[in-house]
């Protein structure tokens, strides 16, 4: 063997930076809540960052601690309290030691010899969580990497049920279609466009005053489709809707599905660990009546990127989708084999994502997930009530979970001259680097947006953050 690939492979070298970066990370989660030794993010724009890693590279030292080092202080930081930005959690401990024998084990998940142990645990995972959502005996489904990719599964899934022969098997030629709120993930648009639907194959339906879909008008938008010459095949509840964090009424969705004989797909990539929460779970009423769920494991259930669950409230509709011959994988590819997962997933090789969710169940139990969800939604109220005694500032919507939207408008303010202001107050504070906090726009108005998924803010820290908004528009 060549000297370096002994090297590379030295289980005293590994031993060794192994406890060095255990070390580092141990020493970062114990001081990283410490806001004033710790920044949410250094900002650094795109090209002082590709100049200081490419630097890095041409003047390699090989010193792997230096590296880390250098990652960690380069990065945005999710554990700290003042990180309050985009829908991902920072990980829990189990969780992100998990990942490290995960990616040591390498296991490729297509088929079952490929990752026993992991297969097995996915659909303990997946067992958990649909019981969780009252999905039902035959509820069954799978990990797969990402919200995004789920959603696409789910409705390629439903597609397969409802039209079977279209597309598929005859190509792009049957105008099909599904109806969506218009403040449903982007993704959802992106799925049908992928699957040749176009434009005109994703309906969206106005959402209320609240942001949620206005189920009242689901037949309305069902006929005018179905006078176009569509066939509909599905429709789908956001749980909840990413900007404002609205749920769908999902109980109404679900009964319009039925009688119509439509495919009623939830995505709760953010809201479905609602399920875990016993204070919050009703916001989900309705889910145990959908044909299919997807549900993020990073955004709320504290697994690192990218866990996500898909799951059938009947399982063998998981294995309609993707009907293809895979010779050197199986021998039959008709055959209904949960322990096969490639039959079911978009991916061929995947991630050993399960030990990442099933470390944190096995290790704090559900009871864990239950606190954390619900100490997460209760602190978006908290965030509300002092947004509503603070003048000078206006919220979006009463949050119903974790994501606030809120803006700043001081008195005599010309109306005009709002969104430029929030969006320069975001730019600063990332700017400063003190706070990480993002922007969406709501019926043509910017909103600041938080999303709490970090344990360690408290209410203190949400104080601060309206005084450091204030305090940045005053020196604009
Ligand atoms: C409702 C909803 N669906 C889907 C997604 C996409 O999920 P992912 O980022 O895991 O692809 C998001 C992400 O924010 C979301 O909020």
């Amino acid at each position: 063997m060549h000297p370096i690939i002994r090297e590379a492979y030295d289980a005293e070298i590994f031993r060794r930076e192994g406890h060095l970066l255990v070390d580092l990370l141990a020493d970062y989660l114990r001081d990283v809540v410490d806001t004033d030794q710790w920044q949410a993010l250094a900002w650094q724009s795109p090209e002082a960052a590709f100049d200081f890693w490419n630097g890095m590279w041409q003047q390699s030292d090989g010193n792997l601690q230096q590296l880390f080092k250098e990652t960690l202080a380069r990065s945005i930081h999710l554990h700290h309290p003042h990180y309050m930005g985009h829908q991902i959690n920072p990980p829990a401990p189990a969780a992100f030691l998990s990942s490290l024998l995960v990616d040591a084990l390498n296991n490729g998940m297509g088929v079952f010899e490929m990752g026993m142990a992991g297969t097995a645990i996915e659909r303990v995972v997946i067992k958990t969580t649909a019981n969780a959502m009252g999905l039902g005996e035959n509820a069954d489904g799978f990990l797969t990497s990402g919200g995004t990719l789920a959603n696409l599964t789910a409705l390629l899934a439903a597609r397969s049920a409802k039209a079977p022969e279209a597309v598929w098997e005859e190509g792009a030629q049957s105008r099909l279609a599904l109806l969506v709120s218009e403040e449903s993930h982007y993704c959802i648009d992106r799925a049908a466009r992928i699957m040749g639907w176009g434009d005109a194959g994703v309906i969206k339906v106005p959402a209320d005053e609240q942001y949620a879909m206005r189920t009242e008008l689901l037949e309305e938008y069902y006929q005018k489709a179905v006078d176009a010459g569509f066939t509909v095949i599905a429709v789908v509840g956001s749980a909840c809707a990413t900007s404002t964090g609205s749920f769908d009424n999902l109980e109404a969705i679900g009964a319009f599905c039925r009688q119509r004989d439509l495919w009623f797909h939830v995505d709760g990539a953010h809201g479905g660990a609602l399920a875990f929460s016993d204070a919050y779970r009703h916001l989900l009423n309705g889910i145990a009546t959908a044909d299919s769920v997807v549900m993020d494991f990073h955004k709320m259930l504290l697994a690192p990127a990218i866990t996500t669950a898909l799951i059938f409230s009947n399982g063998n509709n998981g294995y309609h989708t993707f009907h293809q011959r895979a010779q050197y994988l199986w021998a039959d590819a008709e055959q209904v084999e949960w322990y096969n997962l490639a039959k079911r997933t978009f991916e061929c090789t995947k991630q050993m994502m399960s030990l990442k969710v099933f470390a944190v169940m096995y290790s704090h139990g559900l009871e864990l997930w239950d606190a954390y969800v619900s100490q997460m939604c209760d602190l978006g109220k908290t965030m509300a009530e002092l947004i509503e005694a603070k003048p000078g500032f206006e919220l979006a919507v009463a949050p119903q979970c974790n994501i606030v939207c809120f803006r700043y408008v001081p008195e005599g303010a010309a109306p005009e001259s709002l969104n430029v202001l929030n969006q320069a107050i975001r730019q600063q504070i990332i700017g400063k680097g003190d706070f990480y906090i993002v922007q969406t726009m709501l019926r043509g108005k910017a909103y600041l947006r938080i999303t709490l998924a970090n344990p360690f803010t408290r209410e203190n820290d949400l104080v601060a953050l309206l005084d450091e908004v204030e305090s940045q528009a005053g020196r604009l």
